[in-house]
């Protein structure tokens, strides 16, 4: 039985594990993590990552060939195939802070490897890494005292939280990239072969290791540029009374722009887009390519700007002031369908808030109240946050509501206006920070309503 050790159990381990061991019964599959909390929760039904049909997947393969530990020695020991997973957070201090990537998970990762292996291993860099990453990868790994010899291929991953288990089952692609050596390209073989259990040969792309490792962060930058692309068009149609999303549709139906990821909102989050491109700006820059770097530091420039753009909006609405007034908050996550905040837009909108002294009611169906409280640096106690369980109990005697992440349950046919319109202070406010709601229906109803982009 082939033999598969994932290093981190986290929003891409987790699932990229589940949708292995359920479409490969007959490989084990062992998830490990230094954080125990973390692996318990993986043992339970109330999963550390929320995204849809993810649970049912972990419930299948579940004690049958998928495993949850904090033995990494004997998982790593098991294992003919390593996948790294680690986090590679923006680097916060010395060289290279607040762009590089921090490396210390993965080349910890990498030592532990090599201290204990005693039998072959092909090590797969699934966690998303500067270009090059591998060669120092491989240095750690051969400088292993044992006899063990090992492959480093590099295979990042395209999965997008809150559709991450779709994004698995039906991949746009997977790519895998390797040396031009065949102990490497048998290596590429073993790990095409068990995508190949259910995804199109066609869809399975290899290249060069350099390739595969700096297709990942062209492709995030390409992806988060077409959001500051479209989010700086909002400006001007705030300005101008165009509608930015009549504007997205019709320059999206030109084939060669296409319909999708033009959706003006209040800023890119998530833990990657951000990240990505600081790395890729700092590669740039150690590389001496610094008109490129600029080129794309100011995807990340353009992202900040709509935050606080969409902040001073709502404080300049509500009469230059919102000191002391309850303002209801519906939505964290940085996007729907997914309990993560890493970097939501929604941190930013909110301090600004806080800032001008404003008493936030804040309600997520899903992110742990805990988590928005640490997120804004507050404690239970502060009376400056509140956290609700439903939106109504978040409106309730507000001057504004201000949706922040585009949940379902926030559309006009999921949530009743009225009955919000009812509880607040007059006049009441609607600030839309993700195009959710048809802004002349809750106009109807009496909201003064603003969405991204329309004047
Ligand atoms: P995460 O923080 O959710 O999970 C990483 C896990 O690794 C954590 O649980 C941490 O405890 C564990 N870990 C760190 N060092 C370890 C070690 N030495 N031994 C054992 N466990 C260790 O991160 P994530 O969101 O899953 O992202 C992981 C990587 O995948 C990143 O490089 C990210 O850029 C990339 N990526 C993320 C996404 C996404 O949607 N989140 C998508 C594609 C790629
Ligand atoms: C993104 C990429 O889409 C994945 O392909 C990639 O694997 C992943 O980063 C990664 O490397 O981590 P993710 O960040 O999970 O996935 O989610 P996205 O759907 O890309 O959304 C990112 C942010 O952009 C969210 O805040 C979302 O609300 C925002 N967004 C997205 C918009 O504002 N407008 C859009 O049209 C699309």
């Amino acid at each position: 039985m082939t033999s598969i050790c994932c290093i981190g159990a986290g929003y891409v381990g987790g699932p990229t594990m589940a949708k292995i061991s359920q479409k490969c019964p007959d490989i084990s599959v062992t998830v490990v993590d230094t954080n125990a909390d973390r692996i318990a929760a993986w043992q339970g039904d109330d999963l550390p990552v929320y995204e849809p049909g993810l649970l049912d997947v972990v419930r299948e393969s579940r004690d049958r060939n998928l495993f949850f530990s904090t033995d990494i020695e004997s998982a790593i020991g098991a294992a003919d195939i390593i996948f790294i997973c680690v986090n590679t957070p923006t680097k916060t201090y010395g060289i290279g802070a607040h762009r590089a990537a921090d490396l210390r998970y993965l080349e910890s990762c990498a030592r532990q490897i090599a201290a204990v292996a005693d039998s072959d291993k092909i090590v797969v860099e699934k966690s998303t890494l500067p270009v090059r990453t591998a060669e120092s990868l491989k240095r750690i790994l051969d400088a292993a005292q044992g006899a063990a010899r090992f492959q480093v291929l590099s295979n990042p991953e395209f999965l997008a939280e809150g559709s991450a288990m779709e994004d698995l089952e039906n991949p746009d692609r997977v790519l895998i990239g390797g040396e031009r050596t065949p102990e490497a390209a048998a290596a590429l073989q073993t790990v095409a072969d068990i995508y190949a259990r259910w995804v199109p040969r066609e869809r399975i792309i290899t290249t060069n290791l350099w390739s595969s490792e700096l297709s990942k962060l062209a492709a995030n930058a390409f992806l988060a540029q077409r959001i500051s692309s479209i989010n700086a068009i909002s400006a001007l149609c705030e300005a101008t009374g165009a509608d930015v999303d009549e504007v997205a549709f019709a320059i999206g139906t030109d084939r060669r722009i296409g319909p999708r990821f033009l959706k003006a909102s209040i800023g890119f989050g998530g833990s990657c887009f951000q990240k990505d491109i600081l790395n890729l700006v700092y590669l740039c820059e150690f590389f001496g390519l610094n008109e490129v770097a600029a080129y794309w530091e100011q995807v990340v420039i353009m992202n900040d700007y709509q935050k606080q753009r969409f902040s001073h909006r709502i404080v300049r609405t509500l009469f230059n002031t919102i000191s002391g007034k309850r303002i209801a908050i519906l939505g964290f996550a940085f996007k729907k369908d997914t309990n993560d905040t890493r970097e939501s837009s929604a941190i930013y909108v909110c301090r600004d808030l806080l800032a001008e002294d404003a008493k936030l009611h804040i309600h997520d169906p899903r992110v742990a109240p805990a988590r928005i409280r640490t997120d804004l640096g507050v404690t239970e106690e502060d009376p400056s946050v509140a956290v609700a369980s439903d939106p109504y109990e978040a409106a309730a005697g507000a001057d504004a509501i201000v949706i922040l992440t585009e949940w379902d349950a926030f559309r006009v046919d999921q949530l009743d206006y009225e009955r919000i319109f009812k509880m607040m202070r007059k006049p009441a406010f609607l600030f839309d920070g993700r195009n959710v709601v048809d802004l002349d229906r809750v106009r109807q109803i009496g909201f003064e309503a603003f969405g991204v982009g329309k004047g």
